[in-house]
């Protein structure tokens, strides 16, 4: 099925064009500060929902990263976009590498944001397989059980986070857990990057801690590495910092 992914389209039409591509178990609410800034910096910014999470349907399948890339390229394709760099948060960072090998041409950036280049390790893999049988038996509230206290320090202070883990559908979340746990490894894709790579990681990120951000700024020629305070979700915890690091990056792009 081809899916038209729901997006936001904010920022001149003819300004260079960055796709934000969320994380698991989020929508792309996430990057409403984010997206703010860079449209009023002259960007045209798409942030889409992803298939099974926020408003996105679910094809029927099994997930896989490609499945998600095909995505991406037909919403670009289809918004007249030849051209676009990628900003990345965690599984959306999981997501732009793949786009990255699918269409090396297209891409004008990368900005990496809370994400990792290794696959996920066995013990990675049997945690996946036990939050997949959680959220089959309890529904989307396992998902914020499971993860909403990994991602900011004062979860009370963002109720918006727990209503987006909260419109994830339980076979979306299903979805994207079996193509986070197939994923293929990405250092070696980030050493022929050529276009300009921005990596920002929380200081107390626990997801994707500051050495995979390290691991990833190394393997890549000329990244900028930003650390700011905050835990996973950063363009929420730490939003004024991530848009602005976010801000630089763009006015590179060719
Ligand atoms: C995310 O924030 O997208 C996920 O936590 C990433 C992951 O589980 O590897």
């Amino acid at each position: 099925m081809d899916l038209d992914l729901p997006h936001t389209d904010h920022g001149p039409r003819d300004g260079p064009a960055i796709l934000l591509l969320h994380g698991f178990p989020l929508d792309h609410t996430m990057w409403a500060h984010q997206a703010r800034a860079l449209a009023a910096a002259g960007h045209r910014v798409l942030a889409p929902d992803l298939r099974g999470m926020g408003k996105a349907p679910l094809p029927r399948g099994t997930g896989t990263m490609g499945a998600y890339a095909g995505d991406v390229l037909r919403l670009a394709d289809r918004a007249g976009i030849r051209r676009f760099a990628l900003a990345g948060f965690s599984m959306g960072g999981y997501l732009a590498f793949e786009v990255a090998r699918r269409a090396p041409e297209r891409l004008t950036g990368l900005a990496l944001v809370d994400t990792r280049g290794e696959p996920d390790s066995p013990e990675g893999r049997k945690g996946r397989a036990a939050l997949i049988e959680r959220v089959r038996a309890e529904g989307a509230q396992a998902l914020v059980d499971a993860m909403l206290p990994k991602m900011v320090q004062s979860p009370g202070d963002h109720p918006e986070v727990r209503e987006a883990m909260l419109r994830t559908s339980v076979e979306g979340a299903v979805h994207a857990l079996e193509a986070m746990a197939a994923r293929e490894g990405s250092l070696e894709t980030l050493t022929k990057i050529a276009v300009p790579v921005l990596v920002v990681v929380g200081s107390e990120d626990p997801i994707t801690p500051p050495e995979a951000a390290r691991a990833m700024a190394q393997a890549t020629r000329g990244a900028r590495l930003v650390v700011v305070p905050g835990m996973h979700l950063t363009p929420v915890e730490s939003a004024d910092a991530v848009a602005a690091a976010m801000v630089e990056w763009a006015a590179g792009l060719r």
